[in-house]
Order: structure tokens, then C-alpha cells, then sequence
């Protein structure tokens, strides 16, 4: 990207042109790509910009509250849909059946709420990277394997299609994007799902995230990773007390990257390790294990499924 100034004014009229006079729906996940989209598309087009955040259930701890209080003043929709992502995703177990659930049910809530407002045009965050593997075939990627099917947008809109993530926090700076925006680590779309192993239950939801939570405490403001997190592996034997138990086994990834193709594990050191741990099975009962990932992308993914 030559210049973000530039690009930013570019993307504006490109907005203008595409919308016209038409109300344009987007989902906003609070991430930098979204918000990225929807503070361009806001000075773009004001009001008739809709973003529509959905509560999928499957959100990092404290998501909604964060969300309600950075957009709040624009037009957001918050929707709640925890338990329509949670029966859609009963019994599934394969790692692309449960993206793909996932992805359908987004699409779902998105067209209910989108027609409610009576939009035609769609406006989308996806990034290069998103676009490479997913027609690349890697996986069914949330942004771009989930285009509305049955919904008739005349026009779909996407301002940082060509970008890598880099460029698309350069422009959030140049947005004036609170310094949380523009350094937010990226979060997949089918959230907390894809650090589960297996089915999705709300058990499995809350110890994750709960997890994930802790690891965030400990390594972000200290480590500024490209991304860190919890997932829930499976159960294995644990003592707790004077009983042996069966307790969930919690990974921490943590890794550096330029643009998620490809990544390396973060040289945490082992002190660090063992305090996290340590807070992790203490905070959490449920928990009788924790691993550290050391598994490079190529040939791990970042996330687990
Ligand atoms: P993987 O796990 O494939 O992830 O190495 C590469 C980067 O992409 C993020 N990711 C996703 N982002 N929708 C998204 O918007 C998705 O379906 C999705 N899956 C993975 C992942 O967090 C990492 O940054």
C-alpha cells in the first residue's frame, strides 16, 4: 500500500459511488478489519451505514460489553444469538462441518437482521490473506465461504480487499482508531469453535474462554504477540485434592506472524509458562492440564481446527 491517507480517501468515494443513496449493512465483529470498514464507510455514507455486531455465543469474554461501549455511537445492531449458534452446532464434530455450520448460521441471523432493515447493499471486511486461502481451498473461511447465498444484495462492498493485515492497522491509525482497535490481535470468525476440540458445548465454551481470558491477561501487554489464546483439547486424568479426576487439557498458543500464513511459536520464558498454568488450573476447576504449543505454521495452522 502506497499511502493510507490516500487509500482511506480512495475507499470513500469507491463507497459512495457503490451505495449511492442505498442503506448498507456490514458485521461488525469489533475486530481492526471491520472496524477499519465501518469507520471508512461511516464517513463514506453516515447513517445509512448499518453495522450489525451478532452476539454468536462463541465470543471472547467481555466482547459485547467492549463492543456496545466503542460503537455505541453509530448505528449498531447488537444481536443476540448465542443459542441458535449452540443448537445449530449440537452433535458436530468434524472440524469443516462445524465452520461450515457456523458460517450458515452467521448468514442466517445476518439475513434476518439485514432484511429487517431493508438494505440491498452489503459491505464486507475481507482481507487478502482471506481470499488466497480461501480460494486456495485451506479452509472455508467465515468471510469469504459465507457470501449470503439466498439474499439479494445488489452490491457487495469490499474496501480492504487487497490489504494485508499490516496495512489495514497503518489505516486504522490513520482513522484514529482507539490504539485497542489498531492492535487487536485477530480472532476467527467462528470464534472460541475452532479452539475447541470436537463438539461445542456451553460447558466447553465457558472453560475456554475462560482460559483464553487468562492467557490474554498474561501475554498480551507483556509479549504484544501476533496472536495468543487458549483451546480446550480433551479430557486426561488429573488429582485434585485426594481424587484422581478426569479434567480438560488446555493448550496456550501463542505465535508471531506477518499475515497468518505462516508463524512461529513465541520464546516464552518457562517461569512465565508455569505461573499461567498454574492460574489457569487454580481459576478453573474443570482444568487438570496445561501444554504449551511449540508447533511452527507450516506445518500446524494457528488455530486448532
Ligand atoms: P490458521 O488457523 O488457518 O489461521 O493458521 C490463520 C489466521 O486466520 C485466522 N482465522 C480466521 N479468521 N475467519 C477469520 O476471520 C476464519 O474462519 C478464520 N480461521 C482462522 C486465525 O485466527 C489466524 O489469525
Amino acid at each position: 500500500m502506497v499511502n493510507a491517507e490516500k487509500f482511506i480517501s480512495q475507499s470513500v468515494t469507491e463507497i459512495q459511488k457503490a451505495a449511492g443513496n442505498e442503506k448498507v449493512v456490514m458485521a461488525l465483529s469489533g475486530g481492526v478489519d471491520s472496524s477499519v470498514c465501518a469507520a471508512i464507510a461511516a464517513r463514506a455514507i453516515a447513517e445509512n451505514l448499518i453495522p450489525i455486531y451478532i452476539d454468536t455465543g462463541l465470543m471472547r469474554r467481555g466482547e459485547t460489553e467492549r463492543i456496545r461501549t466503542l460503537f455505541g455511537n453509530i448505528h449498531l445492531q447488537i444481536v443476540d444469538a448465542g443459542d441458535e449458534f449452540l443448537e445449530a452446532l449440537t452433535g458436530i464434530t468434524d472440524p469443516e462441518a462445524k465452520r461450515k455450520a457456523i458460517g450458515e448460521r452467521f448468514i442466517r441471523v445476518f439475513e434476518r437482521e439485514a432484511k429487517k432493515q431493508g438494505a440491498k447493499c452489503l459491505l464486507q471486511g475481507t482481507i487478502y490473506p482471506d481470499r488466497i486461502e480461501s480460494e486456495g481451498g485451506i479452509k472455508s473461511h467465515h468471510n469469504v465461504g459465507g457470501m449470503p447465498l439466498h439474499m439479494e444484495f445488489t452490491k457487495v462492498i469490499e474496501p480492504i480487499r487487497d490489504l494485508y493485515k499490516d496495512e489495514v492497522r497503518e489505516v486504522a491509525g490513520a482513522l484514529g482508531l482507539p490504539k485497542e482497535i489498531q492492535h487487536r490481535m485477530p480472532f476467527p470468525g467462528p470464534g472460541l469453535a475452532v479452539r475447541i476440540l470436537g463438539e461445542v458445548t456451553k460447558e466447553k465454551v465457558a472453560i475456554v474462554r475462560e482460559a483464553n481470558g487468562i492467557v490474554e491477561d498474561e501475554l498480551v501487554e507483556t509479549y504484544r504477540p501476533w496472536q495468543c489464546f487458549a483451546a480446550l483439547l480433551g479430557l486426561g486424568t488429573g488429582v485434585k485434592g485426594d481424587n484422581r479426576i478426569h479434567g480438560w487439557i488446555v493448550a496456550i498458543r501463542a505465535v508471531n506472524s506477518r499475515d497468518g500464513m505462516t508463524a512461529d511459536p513465541l520464546n516464552i520464558p518457562f517461569d512465565d509458562l508455569v505461573r499461567i498454568g498454574s492460574r489457569i488450573t487454580a481459576e478453573i476447576p474443570q482444568v487438570a492440564r496445561v501444554v504449551y504449543d511449540i508447533t511452527a505454521k507450516p506445518p500446524a495452522t494457528i488455530e486448532y481446527e
